[in-house]
């Protein structure tokens, strides 16, 4: 397995890209299912996540056609064998968002079974609330050996329905995106009520519509969606990744530095640069027109330009993780680390996934004051955190942890950074872009390298007493 070590202590200073979104790319793949003509995807990240969708979708018929170009990559995926609709164990419980797949398989190929995504680091993923939704359309549903078998009803097709989305902790993103893929070929109309509004949903959208899907609201809580006989194929330019923008504007902050963010989607994060401009860290908005998705030539704030810098000390905040257009809580592990060098006490409460804090015992190993009470977090500025071996869990605690050895004096450890791998393309590289200290090791070869041989004397004999 690889690790990264970090040599803490440098200003990042320079220009990064945005990459495009894994969240919006996994369910925008998966929708490919929805017709038999050739689905491309422009801007897709190079991710362990996407490689698995991949072979997923290969193993229900749907697979790449022709090679990968470039990187962010371009590639079309295309249905050449309908008859396969059994989405295994062993890929989806290594992709979680392979969940997507249900509803596009079930409403073209009138079947599916999809493995119940299992738990994960950031806690319990129940998947009720896809389940209930694609019932209202009409589909029959049961579990077997842990799959989730579903089937449209006698006729074959789905039927149009009123559906309320929302569960205890709100909506459900990949369950909204499972139930708007899956009336766009249902027969009448559906109304999604509380639906995910996170922009991942509205890229899916625009997509679906662009294959001839009737669909409005996407964005709203109330999503309209006028069934069709079929959609047709699709060229379509992936959005980019506002979680990994965030991510690089905390280390910008975290390090005191000065970094311009290129095909930065700053529309779609107006609640994080809301708690970066009271974090005392100033998030410029630069009017170079970069081209735009309707080559317009203007500033498309979906792709903008943008320079972050720190302000003076770090000021502490109250950070509360809500459903999109509130605080993600993609960001909550990435803004808590940056938190633990500000000049006083911040507090950081998780609404989405009370148990998301695998980073916070991890930090407190680099001397962060840290105190978890339940879903909440308190978090006492220090004035400098240390280089420690620490250890990844989960793909946005990778990436805090990350941030706080950029910060950090001293070298700091991180074991496992496969679960970084799977959300960020060849992150320390890009980060070293900008004059990060970063260098990915095989901790096998390192180990035998880096542990001193320590000489142990034979012990005396204790003499007994
Ligand atoms: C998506 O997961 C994202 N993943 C997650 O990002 C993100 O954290 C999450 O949305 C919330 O924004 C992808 O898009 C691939 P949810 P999803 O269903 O759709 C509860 C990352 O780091 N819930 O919106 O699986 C659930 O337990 C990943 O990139 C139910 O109760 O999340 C959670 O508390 C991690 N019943 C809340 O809703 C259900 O049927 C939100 O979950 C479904 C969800």
């Amino acid at each position: 397995m690889d690790r990264f070590v970090i040599k803490g202590g440098t200003r990042l200073e320079g220009r990064i890209r945005v990459n495009g979104s894994k969240n919006a790319a996994l369910p925008l793949l998966a929708a490919a299912l929805l017709t038999d003509q050739p689905v491309t995807l422009r801007g897709v990240p190079n991710l362990a996540d996407i490689a698995s969708m991949l072979r997923l979708l290969g193993e229900l018929g749907c697979p790449k056609t022709g090679e990968s170009i470039g990187s962010p990559q371009t590639l079309t995926v295309q249905s050449r064998d309908e008859s396969a609709c059994h989405a295994r164990y062993d890929i989806v419980r290594t992709m979680r968002a392979g969940i997507c797949v249900l509803g596009p398989l079930l409403a073209r190929r009138g079947s599916a079974r999809v493995s119940m995504p299992g738990g994960c680091a950031i806690g319990d993923r129940p998947v009720d609330l896809h389940l209930r939704g694609l019932e209202a359309l009409g589909a029959r549903i049961s579990l077997d050996s842990g799959d989730i078998v579903a089937t449209t009803p006698p006729g074959g097709r789905l039927r149009g329905a009123r559906i309320f989305l929302g569960g205890p902790f709100g909506s459900t993103v990949l369950g909204t995106a499972n139930v708007m893929s899956a009336a766009t070929l249902a027969r009448g109309t559906t109304v999604i009520e509380s639906a995910a509004c996170e922009p991942e949903i509205v890229d899916l959208a625009a997509m679906l519509s662009a294959m001839g899907a009737r669909i409005s609201g996407a964005g709203s809580p109330r999503i309209t969606i006028h069934g069709v006989e079929a959609l047709t194929g699709v060229d379509h330019e992936v959005i980019p990744d506002r979680i990994e923008a965030g991510t690089l504007m905390c280390a910008a902050a975290i390090t005191d530095g000065d970094v311009v963010i290129e095909n930065c989607p700053l529309d779609a994060l107006m609640a994080a640069v809301d708690r970066l401009h009271a974090m005392g860290v100033s998030v410029e908005e630069l009017h170079e027109s970069r081209g735009t998705s309707d080559g317009a030539g203007g500033v498309d704030p979906m792709r903008a330009t943008c320079r972050v810098r720190r302000i003076g000390a770090m000021k502490p905040v109250e950070i509360t993780t809500q459903p999109h257009p509130g605080f993600p809580t993609d960001l909550q592990a990435q803004f808590l680390a940056t938190l633990c060098l500000s000049s006083g006490n911040s507090v950081v409460t998780e609404k989405i996934f009370p148990e998301r804090f695998l980073h916070v015992a991890e930090l407190a190993r680099m001397g962060a004051q840290v105190n978890r009470a339940g879903a909440t977090v308190i978090v006492s500025g220090v004035h400098r955190l240390v280089g420690a071996p620490v250890m990844a869990s989960d793909l946005r605690a990778s990436a805090g942890l990350v941030l706080a050895g950029l910060a950090a004096t001293g070298t700091t450890v991180i074991n496992r950074v496969y679960h970084l791998d799977r959300g960020y393309e060849h992150l320390d590289q890009r980060l070293g872009t900008l004059g990060a200290r970063i260098v990915r090791e095989d901790d096998r070869a390192a180990t035998e390298e880096r542990v001193p041989v320590i000489e142990t004397k034979p012990r005396e004999s204790v003499r007994s007493a």
